[in-house]
């Protein structure tokens, strides 16, 4: 909670909510409102894949989920996403305006089982598909690789049932690996142009190498799998 309390005091100072000329707090209350649901459906999110994870491991003896990690915007990167894309800078907005406040990261070992669970969890009948980006079948020209998907799923407060979007990327570990690297790269700010280019055509051939790789390790457990049976 003290999370919450802390992400929601922040958002205070950033956002000025003129629209509806609501009082300091009114705001506070609706702010407070706004990111505890984010943090509820990302709850949401989180038990429908651990509960995929349990139900395949019944059946195939096998976890297709690495690990799970969530998170949810901060309050710094909300307000410059808001600026950035000139939306108005009030709380009704992030809700319209921004996919991408809560996050679930589903890290899967091999490239099948991120297709199983993308469809099993796009299956439910309380999740609605809002966006679909398929940067594993089209990799970005940096090589950057991942299934994305903007969805919404409904949580049940008191007295209201509300939906909520959530941005949920899958990928196997090797792509994690590779985006992790990818990311720290991108925020060193002082490397010369001869290294940058160094490092961004390393990343892509490193990209190729561990789609590859990803496509072999698939390939040795489909085997293991059939002699099992
Ligand atoms: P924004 O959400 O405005 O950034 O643009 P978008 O909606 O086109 O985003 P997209 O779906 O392409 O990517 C959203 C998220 O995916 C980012 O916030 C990152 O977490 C991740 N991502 C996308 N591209 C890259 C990349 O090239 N490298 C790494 N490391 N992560 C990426
Ligand atoms: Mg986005």
């Amino acid at each position: 909670m003290s999370e919450i309390k802390d992400l929601v005091n922040k958002l205070q100072e950033l956002l000025v909510d003129e629209a509806n000329k609501k009082t300091v707090d009114n705001m506070f209350a609706s702010s407070k409102e706004l990111m505890s649901s984010y943090r509820c459906a990302i709850m949401e999110v989180e038990t429908k894949f651990k509960v995929l994870n349990d139900w395949f491991n019944l059946q195939h003896e096998r976890n297709p989920i690495e690990s799970i990690t969530s998170r949810l915007k901060s309050p710094e990167s909300i307000k410059e996403k808001l600026e950035r894309k000139k939306f108005p800078m009030t709380l009704e907005s992030i809700e319209q305006n921004l996919f991408d406040v809560a996050g679930v990261r589903v890290i899967c070992s091999f490239i099948d089982d991120v297709y199983i669970l993308a469809e099993s969890f796009l299956k439910q009948d309380d999740i609605t598909l809002i966006e679909k980006k398929d940067y594993i079948k089209n990799p970005k020209p940096n090589g950057y690789r991942s299934l994305h998907l903007i969805i919404e799923v409904p949580i049940f407060l008191q007295n209201e049932k509300k939906k909520v979007k959530v941005e949920v990327q899958l990928r196997t570990i090797a792509m994690e690996f590779w985006a992790k690297l990818e990311h720290r790269l991108r925020y060193k700010k002082h490397l010369d142009e001869k290294t940058l280019s160094y490092t961004a055509e390393e990343l892509l051939k490193c990209a190729e190498d561990s789609a590859n790789l990803d496509l072999r390790m698939q390939n040795i457990r489909d085997i293991i799998e059939k002699q099992d049976i």
